[in-house]
């Protein structure tokens, strides 16, 4: 049992014993103590007025009393209007952190039996991964992290848009001008050299307009009927006839394409438990259709169109298949979530997607629940915000958009420049020290992004993320190899680890310390409910804080009592592995030495 569980059993016997009421211990709230008042644990007296009838400052009086007497956790207690700060006895501290020690799968909560699908990443096939797939991605992973150490069963899962208009375009362009050209042929990871053609299109496709407008066309006309773009057009036509030089055409085109994201996942440290294509799932979207048609749930218009009407509930009129029977964005939506309910019967499934989409997704949820499928009420969208950079920095060739690779490769760079001024590899061979950076740029990039409410818009800012101080990746990697350095050291030196709790009185840092220890799995739970790395970013940097605190005030080998050298050894110890859980949680790799 923990601290706070015990300390909420012994509240509800208090209230039995002085107030004759019956209080369930789920229901004594307990908080952390503020750090101006000596304390760990408050009890606030004020939603409980009714049952005490007395005053907040007598409640908690009178409360605080009875644990001082009867809790054998509870060794004082202060009463600062009605908040009752208490005091935990040391040895019971020094015991809950010898439980953590020994429990290897400490933070990790017992098995719930539920499955729980996490849908990120989920590119389009006509251009590379950019700034705003990394926040998605490092999310998408984090969260599925956080999720199996809730007691999930989890799978990794994303959507390709593999087909429609936009990965034609590439296609024509790529026919046009392409002469031939291969990833190999040109140097060029596969990913970039298609989002090449498709930037082509763009420019090729607004000489035309141009060129229509300047020999008398209005430019409404100009802009649908340009030729490449009727080109690109009659490209989704014969696709979905199956037309054999074009499918061949756009199976080696993607097929580039899947190579190129593999190589960036891997880099980014990601991974998945299952593809899922649009170009398979895009169909059965149009079954679902049908079968809202006959349920009478979605209409037909005159000209043939496909629709729902969401005015009933705040929303508008959704169109679901154009009148030419192809199908829209939403439509394969439809497809792909039933198709994975019957892959992976989840009880609930996340979309990691940006909050430009939140009003698709309502809908999407929306349909599915009129369709009566019994899955919606599982389906959440983890909507985030956009990704800034300040501006003029690591801006693209093309202008806006912020590459992925490109930014990854700067992160290393930089990384390796400032590690090398900051003289921490010493000692260690090009290997070692190559492998050092990837871990540091990585993790500053990582834990930058993640250390934000995914529902926040945000500014990414590459140098500051690369700071060894602050509430930064590399801070706490650092401060997880230092303090993998003192265990080094303690082995050298032949100290124990075990100690004797007796005869302990614990410093204020030793006890925040363990404090925040023990606080670890209701953080992992907190992170669940939220889905949110950034509690876990938070709860690691503090810990790392607290433990750079510790190291600053308190000496751990130029202590002379030995059982005292043993228990800060342990201390630490307990910190390195706690640092390196939550850090692994937000896909981070700590170093064990810099
Ligand atoms: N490929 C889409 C885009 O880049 C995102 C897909 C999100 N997932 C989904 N199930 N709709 O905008």
């Amino acid at each position: 049992m923990s601290i706070e569980q015990r300390l909420q059993e012994e509240v509800s016997q208090a209230f039995n014993q002085l107030f004759d009421f019956k209080l369930k211990p789920e229901e004594v709230a307990i908080q952390p103590t503020r750090k101006e008042f000596e304390g760990s644990h408050t009890f606030v007296t004020f939603q409980y007025l009714k049952i005490t009838k007395k005053s907040p400052e007598q409640s908690g009086q009178a409360i605080g009393e009875y644990l001082r007497q009867h809790s054998d956790i509870v060794q004082d207690f202060n009463v600062v209007k009605g908040f009752l700060n208490l005091v935990i006895a040391d040895n019971v501290w020094l015991s809950s952190l010898n439980d953590l020690r020994k429990n290897e799968n400490y933070g990790q909560l017992p098995a719930n039996g539920q499955k729980v699908m996490v849908e990120y990443s989920s590119p389009n096939t006509n251009k590379p991964l950019h700034l705003g797939h990394l926040r998605n991605n490092f999310i998408g992973y984090s969260v599925s992290e956080i999720l199996k150490a809730n007691g999930y069963e989890v799978m990794k899962v994303q959507i390709v848009n593999d087909r429609g208009i936009h990965i034609c375009k590439s296609m024509v362009a790529y026919e046009k001008f392409g002469d031939g050209e291969t990833p190999e042929s040109s140097n060029t990871k596969g990913d970039h050299l298609i989002g090449k053609y498709y930037v082509k299109f763009d420019q090729e496709y607004k000489k035309e307009i141009q060129a229509l407008v300047a020999a008398g066309k209005d430019s409404e006309t100009a802009e649908k009927t340009a030729p490449i773009l009727l080109e690109a057009q009659d490209t989704l036509q014969k696709w979905e006839r199956r037309d054999q030089k074009t499918v061949d055409l756009w199976k080696k085109m993607n097929g580039w394409v899947y190579k190129g994201f593999d190589d960036t996942y891997h880099k980014m440290g990601v991974d998945f438990d299952k593809y899922y294509y649009e170009s398979d799932t895009y169909l059965l979207g149009k079954d679902i259709v049908d079968q809202g048609l006959s349920s009478k749930v979605l209409y037909r218009n005159d000209d043939g169109s496909v629709w729902i009407d969401l005015e009933e509930d705040g929303l508008d009129k959704k169109l679901l298949l154009r009148s030419d029977g192809t199908s829209v964005y939403m439509t394969q939506d439809l497809g792909t979530a039933d198709m994975r309910h019957q892959d992976y019967p989840f009880d609930k499934c996340i979309y990691v997607v940006g909050n430009e989409q939140d009003y698709h997704f309502k809908v999407l949820f929306l349909i599915l629940k009129k369709l009566g499928k019994d899955f919606a009420d599982g389906l959440h969208h983890l909507s985030y915000g956009m990704v800034d950079l300040p501006s003029g920095k690591m801006k693209s060739r093309e202008g806006t958009v912020v590459d992925a690779d490109e930014l990854i490769a700067d992160m290393l760079e930089t990384a390796t420049a400032k590690t090398k001024e900051l003289g921490k590899i010493e000692g260690f061979t090009t290997k070692q020290a190559t492998a050092l950076y990837e871990v540091l740029g990585l993790g500053a990039l990582k834990y930058f992004l993640l250390k934000v409410d995914p529902k926040k818009r945000m500014l990414f800012n590459p140098s500051e993320s690369i700071e060894f101080q602050g509430n930064t990746g590399p801070f706490i990697q650092y401060t997880h190899a230092r303090i993998a350095a003192i265990l080094r050291r303690a082995k050298e030196l032949n100290v124990v680890e075990d100690f004797n709790a007796e005869s302990i009185s614990l410093q204020s840092p030793e006890r925040e310390l363990i404090r925040l220890l023990s606080e670890y799995p209701l953080k992992v739970r907190e992170a669940g409910e939220n889905y949110s790395p950034s509690v876990i970013a938070q709860y690691v940097y503090d810990l790392a804080k607290e433990y750079n605190r510790f190291y600053a005030e308190l000496s751990i080998f130029g202590e002379e009592d030995q059982n005292i050298v043993s228990f800060r050894v342990a201390l630490s110890g307990a910190v390195t592995q706690v640092i390196k859980k939550g850090m692994t949680l937000l896909g981070i790799i700590v170093p064990e030495r810099m």
